[in-house]
């Protein structure tokens, strides 16, 4: 089979390293980490006699089996895939292991060092990581690949006045002088993907018994009220879909440079500071990362072509949590508002329709420039028609069956198709599964969210609602309706004089309230954008507000990124400069 992720040099006649011990010490001065890594094999009669890793950026020092040095090579840099490193093994059919010692590279694209003003209690640096999609080989060589599912050991090595966190199973911290030594395990597989960890001056409170939020100290407070419903999600998830299989389910608040709103890092699950509204509007991203507990973390997409098997299986199962503890109108709700945004995506990929069919060929295409809601809401809309076809008693058994089959494994778009004509005969035809996962677009016969609060909405029209009404709203509706709105909006001023949206606490409102000022010409709305621009580096924001900055002032959208940029992720920087070049 050759190379069948076309994100990895690993090759399916290579010895699978699926066994993995870290040590790293982390050097806030120099920004690198110092490393050694030991990856295992067990032997395979057919191997070929050498392995190739994923790297990007590292900083080779040595490569040995036990005392026996071993031969390697680094390739020539590829920009999507980095650079490969060819190790010759001493034995590839018996069980073997591999030590590297090596340095992170000053820019390695997983990690965002951020200096104590960075940071809200401006006293402690501040530095993590983000492996999605394929960044882990900038941290660790290995096969960066989710087919190559790892357990792995590890130690961090930090400054004793700050917290090493990894997204794993607490082993121990003991303290060495200036140094703190944090000690991890990872006994469940995972897909390289999911290797993660925070650095930083960090506080925890307690959730629930499987539950602890983890946050700077000065917004711990703050992330304990929002957060505080986790236990419950945790209950409905395992009604829902099973056992949860990681023993904990833990939030990390990042830093506002965090680029996504949420990370599905195993039994840590990162978050943006922008989920902390005040009034819990948007934990739904919480029931999302821990839907990827089953959906995503369980059974994995085998490759970014099949990321939709992560994402949008997970938008559907988040949905269900949702509708288990808020009710139907709300998951309705969210649901009507991702086929708004799946809708406008679709259009914005007219010159490439072929990457808006669930199965997508990515060979060359780096990962995160296509990312968009399209495997999301689009698979979303799959499984919604699978169920709605099924019917909802049959589609959840066939969930759980999904999950307990699948469990551990990374599994391609076929697996999935498999499963379903096995199980559900006859469905995958009867909903034309094919316009989904294939064809480009939307398929017509796409199941459409019903609610009567969106009916009502939907009657409100571009009236800027009065009081009465207003209060009635919640912030998805208050969503719905401002990206309802034509644009440029004529009454764009009066409705920020009555309603104060520029000071929402709600991102998702104040990010799309700027969106309107912005097409409406309103005289304060680039000053606006800048402010928002600077506090936030999540691309969800990112992306659509530099794109409505350039519309209305080039020169400015270059400057505010110019003045900015020093404070967004690497991967930001990359999507960003893309946008306003
Ligand atoms: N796994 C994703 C984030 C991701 C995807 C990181 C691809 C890197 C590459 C995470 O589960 C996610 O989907 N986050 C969403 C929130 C969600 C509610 C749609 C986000 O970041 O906005
Ligand atoms: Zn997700």
């Amino acid at each position: 089979m050759g190379r069948p992720d076309p994100h990895s040099y690993a090759d399916t006649r290579h010895v699978e390293l699926a066994d993995l011990t870290w040590s790293a010490r982390v050097d806030f001065a120099a920004r690198r980490l110092d490393a050694v890594a030991t990856l295992r094999h067990a032997g395979k009669a057919d191997a070929l006699p050498h392995v190739d890793l994923d790297t990007r950026g590292l900083e080779l020092l040595d490569v040995r089996s036990g005392d026996t040095p071993l031969e390697w090579a680094l390739g020539d840099e590829d920009v999507v895939l980095g650079r490969r490193l060819r190790i010759t093994l001493v034995d590839p059919t018996r069980d073997g292991e591999i030590t590297i010692r090596y340095r992170t590279g000053p820019d390695a694209s997983a990690l965002q060092w951020l200096t104590p003003e960075q940071t809200a209690g401006g006293a402690q640096p501040f530095l993590f990581t983000q492996c999605q999609a394929v960044h882990a080989r900038s941290l660790v060589p290995l096969q960066d690949t989710p087919r190559v599912r790892i357990r792995y050991r590890a130690e961090l090595r930090v400054p004793a006045a700050l917290r090493g966190l990894m997204a794993a199973r607490a082993v121990g911290r003991s303290v060495e002088g200036a140094t703190a030594v944090e000690s991890w395990e990872m006994p469940e597989p995972i897909p390289p993907y999911l290797f993660a960890f925070a650095v930083g001056d960090l506080a925890s409170a307690e959730l629930g018994p499987r539950s602890r939020v983890w946050a700077e100290p000065s917004v711990l407070p703050k992330a304990t009220y929002e957060f505080a419903e986790v236990d419950r999600m945790l209950v409905a998830a395992e009604a829902l879909f099973g056992p949860y299989d990681w023993e904990r389910f833990d939030l990390l608040v990042m830093p506002p440079s965090f680029p996504y709103g949420g990370m599905e890092n195993p039994r840590l699950t990162f978050v943006t500071p922008t989920l902390l509204a005040g009034d819990r509007s948007l934990t739904s991203v919480v029931a999302h990362e821990l839907a990827h507990s089953w959906t995503g973390n369980l059974v994995s997409g085998a490759s970014a072509e099949h990321f939709w098997i992560n994402e949008g299986m997970t938008v559907w199962a988040e949905r269900r949590i949702v509708e288990a503890l808020w009710g139907r109108e709300r998951a309705e709700l969210d649901a009507a508002l991702g086929r708004r945004e799946l809708e406008r995506t679709l259009a914005s990929f007219a010159s490439r329709p072929q990457l808006t069919s669930l199965r997508t060929a990515l060979d060359g295409i780096d990962p995160d420039e296509v990312f968009s809601v399209v495997p999301y809401e689009k698979g979303y809309l799959l499984a919604r028609a699978l169920e709605e076809n099924v019917g909802r008693a049959r589609f959840d058994a066939y969930v759980a069956s999904y999950v307990r089959t699948f469990r551990f494994r990374s599994i391609t778009t076929d697996d999935f198709v498999a499963l379903v004509r096995a199980e559900l005969p006859g469905t995958l035809e009867r909903i034309h599964a094919a316009l989904y996962l294939e064809a480009p677009g939307m398929p017509p016969c796409a199941p459409v969210a019903k609610s009567a609060r969106l009916d009502a909405l939907i009657a409100l029209g571009d009236a800027i609602p009065d009081a009465p009404t207003a209060a009635q709203l919640g912030a998805t509706e208050w969503q719905l309706w401002l990206d309802a709105l034509p644009m440029p909006y004529p009454r764009a001023a009066e409705l920020d004089a009555t309603y104060g949206l520029y000071r929402s606490g709600n991102f998702e409102i104040r990010a799309g309230y700027v969106e309107v000022a912005l097409a409406a010409g309103l005289p304060g709305a680039l000053d606006e954008a800048d402010r928002l621009l600077g506090e936030v580096g999540r691309m969800k924001y990112l992306k659509p507000l530099y794109k409505a900055l350039r519309l209305r002032d080039a020169d400015r959208a270059r400057a505010v990124f110019a003045r900015h940029r020093g404070k967004y992720h690497p991967i930001a920087v990359q999507v960003v400069s893309g946008l306003v070049a």
